[in-house]
């Protein structure tokens, strides 16, 4: 139930915090080391490549967890999206298995591949939120969400929760292959649940951003280098389809190779800068888009900020930033689509779960 919340998406928003804890909880081994299933940690030692299948929002999720399996488990990973995978499949490795993320479990599309990768006798591991949905049951291996329902169509609290899962998958599969661990899984997501417990409670300031560069704008950019690319793509993904607003999630270094002649005066361009490695670059990308009248608004991180970016986010792992500067995407979003009167919860043409390719 929404209980006083206006919206599931709001809520569901606010109980990410809550969804980390819950997670360290369930993958804690009596030790207080998160764990995964030997068995998956078995098949993790024995692969020479991921492959990682999922559409949407889980597949923005997978992204991220290809940059935390290969940095952390030192295992190449591909990431696919269901819907071409199924038709046009890459060359294999010769050990490959297979990572299904899917919240629901439903989704036809991963499951057509699924159906595919099992006839050929490959190893599938379903990373989804629902128990006994077909993913699960139709695969070697599940790993639970334990991100409680998702019920408004746009998703939020599953995507971080299955970054979250894909950063213990990746952590304690390193013992498997021998690479270092360097990540103290439980501490870092504590401090990321405590991050993302400060952003929910700074939604005026996300409310203001939305009002300030989203009110009238038919189209915005979301920017950003390395993870945070991938983390634009999924809130410019959340922005379309509760908002209705055009908008593209880019790399930025890629925008002076063609899609920069779409910046006018005042397009909205929400940068992310949570890299170290890429700070000046992204901020270089902002001062090209904003020299050719764009509307900025740069969201940084703690340790990284400059005068003028628009928020600071607190600190967390450099692995684990998009934990939380997802969030305020997915609050703006929020925002931009009720202030246009939207229906936040159920986007015109859309379905919780896809169960047709
Ligand atoms: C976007 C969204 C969709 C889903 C996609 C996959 O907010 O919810 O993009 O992520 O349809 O669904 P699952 O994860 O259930 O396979």
């Amino acid at each position: 139930e929404k209980g006083t919340y206006p919206h599931f998406m709001l809520k569901e928003i606010d109980e990410q915090p809550l969804v980390m804890r819950k997670i360290i909880q369930a993958y804690q081994n009596e030790d207080g080391n998160l764990e995964i299933d030997s068995d998956i940690k078995q098949a993790m030692g024995a692969t020479d490549r991921i492959y990682i299948i999922a559409c949407g929002t889980s597949y923005h999720a997978g992204l991220v967890g290809k940059q935390l399996i290969e940095k952390l488990a030192k295992i190449p990973v591909e990431v696919h999206l269901a819907s071409e995978f199924g038709y046009n499949m890459p060359l294999l490795s010769a050990k490959p298995i297979f990572i299904f993320i899917s919240q629901s479990g439903e989704t036809a599309d991963s499951r057509a591949v699924l159906v595919k990768v099992k006839e050929m006798g490959h190893c599938a591991i379903t990373i989804t939120n629902v128990p006994g949905s077909t993913l699960s049951r139709e695969a070697d291996y599940t790993m639970l969400l334990h991100a409680g329902p998702e019920i408004a169509v746009a998703s939020t609290k599953a995507y971080t929760a299955q970054v979250a899962v894909l950063a213990i998958l990746a952590s304690d599969a390193g013992a498997a292959t021998g690479a270092k661990a360097e990540l103290d899984v439980v501490k870092e997501l504590g401090i990321v649940a405590s991050a993302m417990e400060t952003l929910c409670n700074s939604k005026e300031e996300f409310e203001k951003i939305a009002t300030e560069y989203l009110a009238v704008a038919f189209d915005c950019f979301f920017i950003g280098r390395s993870v945070d690319y991938y983390v634009g793509l999924e809130g410019a993904l959340k922005l379309k389809e509760i908002s209705y607003i055009q908008a593209e999630g880019f790399a930025g270094g890629e925008l002076k190779h063609g899609t920069i002649a779409l910046i006018e005066r005042h397009t909205p361009v929400i940068a992310l800068a949570t890299q170290f490695g890429v700070n000046g670059a992204i901020r270089a990308n902002v001062r090209e888009v904003a020299a050719r009248g764009a509307s900025t608004c740069i969201i940084s991180m703690k340790g990284l900020e400059t005068e003028g970016d628009r928020f600071v986010l607190p600190a967390v792992h450099e692995l684990l930033t998009p934990l939380v500067s997802v969030i305020p995407l997915q609050l703006i979003s929020y925002y931009a689509a009720l202030h246009r009167g939207c229906d936040v919860d159920k986007p015109r043409n859309l379905a919780k779960s896809v169960t047709v390719e």
